[in-house]
């Protein structure tokens, strides 16, 4: 069946779809997700069906207040409250140990913690609230492929596998939420995003962890979700480190006729005089902005398949540039220029 595009008016019906036990994209201001009531376990597992997950991977749960949290959180400790003060609505996720038997095995994937996320996007809020129960919300692309960044990636990906799209124009920060692991002694963060370890330590005055930095290629990282290759798209990205040089890349380019993708800065793109065979997509100026297209030109470069490679800007790995290089290291496969 095809899948309904509804915009802001058609809130409740989306809310009603939602209660009926039906899956809904919601738009977040990260990435948009794939919503299902938390609390029926049926409609849980047909997210997983929707999006080709395994099933061991753990799902996020969606709230709309604090309220909703405390129904299943053992307890908050008071640097999670102050955490909740000051990013919530945001982009972090908080991972919290669960009272027993508080949401279903489909959520958990059989573990005794739950990630919660309150979301910066008023109309996601509305739908929570009008549905009456929290939703999971991984990203509703299917699984392996970029996260949408508008209603029209996720009807790309899922048109006939789910009920409806609730459509609020692209997302603003274009890179998913960090995860934060505060179930642990020392909290930790499991995948970067837009908030990052220094506005945490800024907060909590403590020290955090992140595991990025101190999980081995042999061990099992605690997000189950960092396991998979992610965010691939149909060609090989390279990706160009800040002290490559782009000349190079030109006359790389240059010397193999086919038709090759360029991610990079305006100022790379306008500042170089690139073989016909290139084909120019722009990251903007900054890390936000190169954030916030990443998954969109990646997508757009899957609308060509005679491009076989692309090249993508890469950057220092600071503020939100370290979400930025975790995603792009990982639609590359860690593949970068120096090695062609
Ligand atoms: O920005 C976002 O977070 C988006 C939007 C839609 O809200 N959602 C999102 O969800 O990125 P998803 O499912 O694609 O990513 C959730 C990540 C996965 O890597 C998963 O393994 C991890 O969080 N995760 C979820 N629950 C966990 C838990 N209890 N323990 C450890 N990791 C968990
Ligand atoms: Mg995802």
């Amino acid at each position: 069946m095809e899948t309904l595009m509804l915009t802001k008016k058609e809130i409740d019906q989306a809310a009603a779809l939602i209660r009926q036990g039906e899956l809904v994209s919601f738009p977040t201001e990260t990435v948009y997700g794939l919503g299902a009531d938390a609390t029926n376990e049926a409609a849980v597992k047909k997210v997983y069906a929707a999006k080709g997950r395994p099933s061991d991977n753990p799902l996020i749960v969606t709230v709309s207040s604090e309220e909703m949290v405390q129904k299943y959180v053992d307890h908050i400790s008071s640097d999670a409250q102050k955490l909740i003060d000051r990013f919530w609505p945001g982009s972090l996720t908080m991972i919290f140990k669960l009272k027993p038997h508080a949401l279903s095995k489909a959520v958990t994937g059989g573990l005794e913690t739950a990630a919660f996320r309150f979301p910066n996007n008023q109309l996601t809020l509305d739908l929570i609230t009008k549905a009456g129960v929290p939703i999971v919300g991984p990203s509703a692309n299917t699984s392996g492929k970029p996260s949408p960044t508008t209603a029209k990636h996720v009807y790309h990906d899922l048109n006939g596998k789910i009920a409806a799209i609730l459509d609020d124009g692209p997302t603003t920060v274009g890179v998913e939420s960090t995860v934060l692991d505060m179930s642990v002694e020392t909290p930790s963060i499991l995948r970067p995003g837009a908030v990052t370890k220094d506005d945490i330590e800024n907060v909590i005055h403590r020290k955090v962890i992140d595991e990025l930095h101190h999980v081995g290629t042999n061990q099992t990282p605690k997000a189950p979700g960092m396991k998979y290759k992610h965010y691939a798209p149909n060609a090989q990205v390279y990706i160009v480190d800040p002290d490559d040089s782009w000349l190079e890349v030109a006359k790389w380019i240059e010397e193999h006729p086919q038709p090759v993708g360029v991610m990079a800065f305006d100022q790379v793109i306008s500042s170089i005089d690139w073989p016909m065979n290139a084909q120019l997509i722009t990251l903007g100026s900054n890390s936000r902005t190169a954030s916030h297209d990443l998954f969109a030109d990646l997508r757009e470069f899957d609308n060509h398949p005679e491009i076989k490679i692309i090249f993508t800007q890469g950057l220092k790995p600071s503020g939100i540039a370290e979400a930025y290089m975790n995603r792009l290291n990982k639609s590359a496969g860690q593949m970068h220029f120096k090695q062609l």
